[in-house]
């Protein structure tokens, strides 16, 4: 099946000496062709260029994109999107001043996601999670990272991830799981959680590696809820079961997380909103990918993740949506370039990098996906007619994707 796109406005974030990842000063520049063309071969970008150098040749299908983009899709490197239920009685809690510690004595918080992924069946879960795939991919996303961490038993752990599972066997996504084993600690642990800690090593680890479920392992490791010396048992043990780190880290303190990552080598350490000049040295010349939730961050009324800092000393930023019913109930990854330009003072090329090759690098897949360069994944998106690729993260609120092609096929 060979397909050419044909008159296309703008062809954004083309690459012809594909990188894993974007750094530093470098993520101020996307390449782009003005005017251009864009064959998919088989499922993958097999050739681009000026409409002038476009050689006669047939197709089996053309689609003419006169006066849109075309943008490689969004990698959501981090999300909860399978859960049970909504949250919004404790977000007008928290409006009416509630801390996050009284709405969780309330039951409220994970506890409160977590009774009802266990009391759900797995088959309400999938569905529920399957329309919110077909949302985001009608917000431009192509490729997703999705968390277990609402189950806090080894059942209901499992269970998120046979989801997971099945959601990566039946969507056009590309899908990467991740077990969140130490997401919260259950009433029961309060005051001996290193008891938690072994249950989790001792069969979530063991009992998901066993299923193949998961690709990584998450730590929620933070003040107040596991510490490092936790995360450091816990990561050692998803090592062992082949599972990479990406972990939650510095949502709330300067709790040692990041320090944590860079010793295991995550893949991605994410949150950050507690990332001071020792914690950026620590990931300078690391293989981890600081991670940025704007989407989080806005709606939890936080202080930003100090990401120009972080650009100017020559790291690699990603950004995610963190799509959750508590703390980012959105998995829309427009609003995430437009929080990434307002609140964070990113210029649209800083943030598309964010969102695309340096996601894909956050969640294992900037080889396959995340850029337009031959011979990857042709997952990618048609703008609506805008007028300029400044556009997208300006006109927050408006959907300015109007057509979606994952795996080279229209959705
Ligand atoms: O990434 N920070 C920890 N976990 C989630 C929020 C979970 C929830 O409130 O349900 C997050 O923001
Ligand atoms: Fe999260």
């Amino acid at each position: 099946m060979r397909t050419l796109v044909k008159n296309i406005k703008s062809l954004l974030q083309v690459e012809t000496t594909p990188r894993q990842k974007v750094c530093g000063a470098d993520m101020a520049h996307i390449d782009h062709i003005e005017n251009a063309y864009l064959i998919v071969e088989d499922g993958k970008f097999a050739a681009f260029g000026p409409m002038a150098e476009l050689k006669e040749q047939t197709f089996d299908r053309e689609v003419d994109a006169t006066g849109r983009m075309l943008l490689p899709s969004f990698c959501d490197s981090h999300t909860h999107l399978v859960y049970a239920g909504s949250r919004e009685i404790e977000y007008i809690d928290k409006i009416r001043g509630l801390s996050y510690d009284q709405i969780a004595k309330r039951g409220g918080g994970i506890l409160n996601s977590a009774k009802r992924v266990q009391e759900a069946s797995e088959q309400q879960l999938y569905d529920d999670a399957m329309a919110r795939l077909e949302q985001i991919i009608c917000f431009g996303t192509g490729a997703v990272e999705i968390k277990s961490g609402y189950g806090m038993t080894p059942e209901a752990e499992l269970k998120m991830l046979r989801v997971i599972r099945r959601l990566r066997e039946n969507s056009p996504l590309t899908i990467r799981a991740t077990l969140l084993g130490a997401h919260g600690i259950p009433m029961e642990y309060r005051g001996c959680q290193e008891r938690f800690v072994d249950l989790v090593i001792e069969k979530m680890i063991p009992q998901a590696a066993d299923e193949g479920l998961a690709d990584f392992i998450d730590v929620f490791c933070d003040e107040g809820f596991f510490t490092v010396e936790d995360t450091d048992r816990m990561l050692e043990a998803g090592a062992r079961y082949g599972m990479r780190p990406k972990i939650h880290a510095n949502e709330l303190a300067c709790s040692g997380g990041i320090q944590c990552a860079v010793r295991h080598h995550a893949l991605s350490c994410d949150h950050l909103e507690f990332t001071g000049e020792e914690e950026i040295q620590c990931l300078l010349g690391s293989d981890t990918m600081p991670t940025v939730l704007p989407g989080a961050a806005f709606f939890l009324n936080m202080q930003h993740a100090p990401v120009r800092r972080m650009m100017e000393a020559g790291l690699p930023v990603a950004m995610a949506s963190d799509f959750n019913p508590g703390s980012s109930p959105s998995g829309n990854m427009q609003l995430v370039l437009s929080f990434a330009c307002v609140n964070y003072r990113m210029l649209p090329e800083e943030a598309i990098n964010a969102t695309t090759i340096n996601s894909g690098y956050a969640m294992g897949v900037s080889d396959q996906l995340g850029s337009i360069a031959v011979g990857k994944k042709a997952n990618f998106y048609l703008t609506t007619p805008i007028p300029t690729y400044e556009y997208l993260p300006y006109a927050y609120g408006e959907n300015k994707v109007s057509r979606t092609f994952l795996n080279g096929v229209e959705v």
